[in-house]
Parts: C-alpha cells; sequence; structure tokens
C-alpha cells in the first residue's frame, strides 16, 4: 500500500528506461541471429524478463552486465526443446510473440502464464498460425493459455488481421522467418511497427506496402543497439508536466515512434506546452521532450487514432478530468482485454475521486475540469492503471491509498523512484 501527497511542484530531468516492445523484439531476433549481438537500455520491467528467461530455457546464452546486455544467437535452427514449460507471467507480448517463433521450429512447447494472462485472448494469433500449418493446442477451443505447440514446417500465408494488433502481426511475421514462401499481414489501420523498422534495418527479405507486411524465411544477421526510452512511461510525466501549473520537465532520450506517441500529439491537440527535440533516426526516432504547464481543452478521438496510444488511454481519462469541455474515448474495446479490463479500472477509480466519467462499451466520457478528491484506490493488478492512478493521486487535493502499487515492476520498476526525483 503507497500513501500519494498532492505534488507541489514538479520540475527536473529524466532518462526514461528502454522500450518495452523494442526489447522484446531485439531479445527474441538476436536469440536466433548467427552471432553475438549487444544492447544497453533493455527495459528492466518483469515483461521482458520474462522473454529473456524464455530464450534462455531454449539454449540462448544471455548475459547482462549493468545496463548491458550481450545475446549470442543460435542460427535459425539452433533453439532447443525446454524440459519445462515456458512461463510468459503477465506479458501477452511474450506470449503472442513467442508463439510465432515455437510455431516453426522442429520441438515441443508449452507456454503459459499467470492468472490475467491466462484470461487473455488466444485465439487471435492461433488462428492465423493454424493457416500456416502450426499445430497449437489450447484451453478453450485453442483460445487460452496454456498453449502447447508442437513445431513443424510452416508455409507463408496471406493474412488480414481483424485487429489492429502489433502483437498479433509480429506473431505471424515472426513465423514468417521460419515459413517457406512469402507471409503477408494486412491490418486494418496501422499499430506499432517497432518489427517491420528493425527488420528494415537489418536488411531481411521484407517490404511494407501500406497497411501490408510482407516477409521471406532469413537469416538474421547480429547487431548492436542502444535501445531509447519507453514513450508509454514517459507518458505519466508528459501528462503530470503539462497538467500541474507548477511545473517544468525534460524527458531525455525518448522513442518518437509515430505509430507510439498518439498521446503525445492528443496532448498538444488539447493545448499543452510540449517542446520536441529530435535526436537521431535509425532505426527508430528518438528525442528530447520539455513540458510547461499549460490550459487544455478535451477533444474527441477518433477511431484511427486509437493504436498510437492504446497503452495511454487509461492516462488520457486522468487528463480529461482537468481539462476543460468533453472528451470523448469511441473504438477502444481493446481495452477490456489488456492485464485487466482497463475501461471499467479507470472509470470506477476516478468515479471514487468525483471524476464526471462515464463508461462506455469501447471508452469513456469525461467531463472536466474536476478536482480529483484524494481517495482509496485499487490498481487492480494491472501496471498502467497503477501508474495512471499515481498520476491522479499526485493532481487531488488530499492524500491518497494505493494499493497493487508494485504491478508497476511489469514495465517500469523505476517509476517510483523517478516520480521522487522530480516531484516535491
Ligand atoms: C505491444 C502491443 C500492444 C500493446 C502492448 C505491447 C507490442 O498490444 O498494448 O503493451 O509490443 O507489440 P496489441 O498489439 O495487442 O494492441
Amino acid at each position: 500500500m503507497l500513501k500519494i501527497l498532492p505534488a507541489k511542484h514538479i520540475s527536473g530531468e529524466l532518462r526514461i528506461p528502454g522500450d518495452k516492445s523494442i526489447s522484446h523484439r531485439v531479445l527474441i531476433l538476436s536469440s536466433f541471429a548467427n552471432g553475438k549481438s549487444r544492447f544497453t537500455g533493455l527495459s528492466t520491467g518483469g515483461d521482458v524478463r520474462s522473454t529473456q528467461r524464455i530464450m534462455t530455457q531454449l539454449g540462448v546464452e544471455i548475459k547482462a552486465d549493468v545496463n548491458k546486455i550481450q545475446v549470442t544467437g543460435v542460427g535459425n535452427k539452433g533453439l532447443i526443446e525446454s524440459a519445462t514449460v515456458l512461463n510468459c507471467g503477465n506479458s501477452g507480448t511474450s506470449a503472442r510473440l513467442l508463439s510465432g517463433v515455437l510455431a516453426g521450429q522442429n520441438f515441443f512447447s508449452v507456454l503459459t502464464g499467470d492468472q490475467s494472462l491466462r484470461k487473455r485472448p488466444m485465439g487471435r494469433i492461433v488462428d492465423p498460425l493454424e493457416k500456416m500449418g502450426a499445430k497449437i493446442f489450447g484451453r478453450q477451443q485453442n483460445s487460452k493459455l496454456p498453449l502447447a505447440i508442437q513445431g513443424s514446417k510452416l508455409r507463408g500465408i496471406e493474412y488480414h488481421s481483424p485487429i489492429a494488433s502489433a502483437q498479433v502481426k509480429t506473431a505471424i511475421l515472426l513465423a514468417g522467418l521460419f515459413a517457406e514462401g512469402q507471409t503477408s499481414v494486412t491490418e486494418p489501420a496501422l499499430s506499432r511497427d517497432h518489427t517491420e523498422r528493425l527488420f528494415l534495418w537489418l536488411n531481411l527479405p521484407f517490404k511494407k506496402e501500406g497497411l501490408t507486411s510482407i516477409v521471406s524465411s532469413a537469416e538474421i544477421p547480429d547487431f548492436s543497439l542502444d535501445i531509447p526510452g519507453d514513450f508509454s512511461s514517459a507518458a505519466y510525466f508528459a501528462a503530470l508536466g503539462a497538467l500541474h501549473n507548477k511545473s517544468k520537465l525534460t524527458l531525455r532520450y525518448v522513442n518518437l515512434n509515430e505509430t507510439r506517441i498518439g498521446f503525445l500529439k492528443i496532448l498538444q491537440r488539447m493545448g499543452a506546452n510540449i517542446k520536441i527535440d529530435y535526436l537521431t533516426s535509425e532505426p527508430e526516432p528518438v528525442g528530447d521532450i520539455i513540458i510547461k504547464p499549460g490550459e487544455l481543452k478535451n477533444t474527441k478521438i477518433e477511431k484511427s487514432e486509437i493504436p498510437s496510444m492504446i497503452d495511454e488511454l487509461p492516462l488520457l481519462a486522468v487528463v480529461g478530468t482537468q481539462a476543460h469541455g468533453r472528451l470523448h474515448v469511441t473504438g477502444a474495446q481493446e481495452l477490456r482485454f489488456k492485464e485487466s479490463d482497463r475501461i471499467k479500472g479507470i472509470v470506477s477509480q476516478l468515479r471514487k475521486m468525483g471524476a464526471n466519467i462515464e463508461e462506455l462499451p469501447d471508452g469513456f466520457i469525461v467531463e472536466g475540469p474536476t478536482k480529483l478528491h484524494g481517495s482509496f484506490l485499487r490498481a487492480t493488478g494491472d501496471h498502467r492503471i497503477a501508474m495512471s492512478l499515481t498520476v491522479a493521486g499526485l493532481l487531488a487535493d488530499k492524500e491518497s491509498t494505493l494499493t497493487g502499487e508494485s504491478w508497476v515492476t511489469i514495465s517500469f520498476p523505476e517509476f517510483f523512484e523517478m516520480i521522487k526525483q522530480v516531484v516535491s
């Protein structure tokens, strides 16, 4: 249980830890590369640890020395069968991406996860992988973990995904690296494109045509990368800086991939005082973000904007309580299938604080501004709800109490330390 006092000042400079999505992808790709790959800035969160542990169970040597990671790739055919179940913990990214990899190996695997992950939908990756020839069995008509995967020879398919999900897209593209012929995935709207950027940067046989990604089987070269800060972690500080009237924050070396920074664009559209300095662009755009207070006006979020801010929507609800007018979010039913039902979770907790927020089947409506009241808050087993409620607590009139705060370790173990550094 954590006590959160209203913040008086917010100021300072932070280097946000490495991006979670990129960290999963570089660990997986470097594991079957030909040679040693080296990274700095790998996410220290529990989810990335799950992927790291599983790659080790599959026979990959991963050495960690403070902030430096070295992965000795085993080549395209070098992964080995694990004698035990592969546990993805809370990480949907590990479960879905690794299903794609394991479907194309010549051995048997079982993937499972914690109580939350075992409730989350896996049919979305099982269906396309079965079309590629994969043999996968799981609970509830092969739609829930644990999944038993008998690796087999895969063939390329042309898949039209009904949902804009980077996890689905990446699972299929990773399977495509082990399949015969071309594999293509078309999505209804562009989801985060880290996999595609890495494929292009590594010169793999890959092309992107509009919303379609096409890959053929390939050997992976070893590579080195300094993983930029996670925008999804930076977002909590961007919100605090934009909403608190005594603030000045600089967030250094943050990933500014367009498919990830929808929340930053919305803050700007709402009138936030934000300056972006771009530093590098390969394989991902990276820069510094400088935030000062501003008067914010609520807005309507279009369905097409949702994928680029999917993980920041609970935080956006908090922002909406402090801005003028009506914040309208629809087309976000995916939030109900995350680590928890994030629509229900954020609406119920912000209501306790006195927010004027209404739950919709696929989103929420917030009328602002309202002074939030210090309350007893529950993070319902979800890291993003825990961090969003911390921001709400820092903006409230009186002390709040938060339970489930330790869930932040899933993506951002440094979160409360960094809050202490900038909040007084
Ligand atoms: C992720 C994709 C998103 C996101 C998750 C990480 C990824 O999920 O919510 O935190 O790394 O590919 P979906 O692809 O299911 O939307």
